[in-house]
């Protein structure tokens, strides 16, 4: 197998998919200090949480306190938000962040449990929130794809629906598209397949992957649509995370195991494996009945670890 020496982008998304699937509330000033914490491992960009309906994912109640608590920015750091609708993206704006996911699924089925729209409804949403780019014309909209690899509704998402919405959101002039293996129904040679189908029929898309660890293929799917040409990808510190819209959901890929996979194999990441497994240790602590499926976490680092400058 040919593995390019290349660079990827982490996106940290623990602060949201690590918390929303976990009932006790994380504190406001415990969030404040893990995304703090993560800011300094040399990760670009995180998303700190979702503007979502508090009933329905009270964990995101604090969701303005925790933009207000960064609205200064951090050099070289993006903060975002997921937003499943046009009144999400409308707060996340005016709250002053300039960068949002919008999810919606592949799968009818994941997307009314989830947002309680059909995937058709949620472009028509989407196609609203391309509106707000002429009040806010610095916003940058990312589109998750929720499902792609798979649900756990209806099982199987064929690669020809995942391409029919990709060439819809594209349609509706968005240019960065996240292909999400949301409950981790994904094997590599789909990942691979799927994604280079995606990167082929949409050369000026910029796609990333977002890969859940549920089935224990999270490395070899990531790796998988490395393969592929992706060199985005999100992340979850500690391992946490899932949509508590589909049963079974559980965490991502570590996101110290992904920056190690990439260090070791000198893929550029920017990220320092150390200090997210210190991270991940700060969150345990908070969260002391919450296993932690970070393998780094549990073995620690090797003596030599590489962390290339
Ligand atoms: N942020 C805050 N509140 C919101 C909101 C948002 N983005 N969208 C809707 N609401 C509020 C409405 O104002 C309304 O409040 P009210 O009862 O006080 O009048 C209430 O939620 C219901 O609004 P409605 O538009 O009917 O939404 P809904 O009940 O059909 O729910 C979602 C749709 C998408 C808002 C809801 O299902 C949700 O927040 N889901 C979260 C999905 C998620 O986070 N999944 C995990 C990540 S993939
Ligand atoms: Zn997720």
């Amino acid at each position: 197998m040919f593995i390019p020496r290349d660079s990827v982008e982490i996106v940290e998304v623990g602060p949201r998919d690590g918390l929303q699937n976990i009932e006790q509330f994380v504190h406001t000033k415990h969030k404040i200090e893990l995304i703090r914490r993560l800011a300094e491992s040399g990760l670009v960009e995180i998303q700190i949480g979702a503007f979502v309906n508090p009933v329905a994912v009270p964990q995101f109640k604090d969701m303005r306190d925790i933009v207000a608590e960064f609205a200064g920015g951090v050099p070289g750091i993006t903060f975002t938000a997921l937003v499943p609708n046009l009144k999400g993206a409308v707060e996340a704006f005016s709250a002053g962040l300039r960068k949002i996911a919008f999810v919606f699924s592949v799968s009818r089925y994941h997307n009314l449990s989830n947002v309680r729209k059909t995937p058709e409804e949620s472009l028509e949403e989407l196609k609203d929130i391309s509106r707000l780019r002429e009040e806010y014309p610095d916003a940058v909209i990312v589109v998750d794809l929720a499902t792609t690899f798979g649900c756990p509704f209806q099982l199987t998402v064929s690669p020809e629906s995942v391409l029919h919405y990709v060439a819809m959101v594209h349609d509706l002039g968005f240019d960065r598209i996240t292909l999400c293996d949301t409950v981790g129904f994904g094997n590599p040679r789909q990942v691979h397949d799927v994604a280079a189908a995606c990167i082929a029929s949409f050369p000026d898309v910029t796609f990333r992957c977002h890969i859940h660890n549920t089935r224990g293929l999270g490395l070899a799917n990531t790796l998988a649509a490395y393969g592929a040409g992706i060199r985005s990808f999100d992340s979850s510190v500690g391992g946490l995370g899932g949509c508590p819209f589909a049963p079974g959901a559980t965490g991502n890929v570590a996101t110290e195991d992904k920056v190690f996979m990439f260090n070791e194999m000198g893929v550029f990441t920017g990220v320092d494996p150390r200090s997210l497994v210190e991270t991940s240790r700060y969150l345990s602590s908070i969260l002391p009945h919450v296993r932690f499926e970070s393998a780094l976490f549990r073995a620690g680092l090797p003596a030599a670890v590489s962390f290339p400058e």
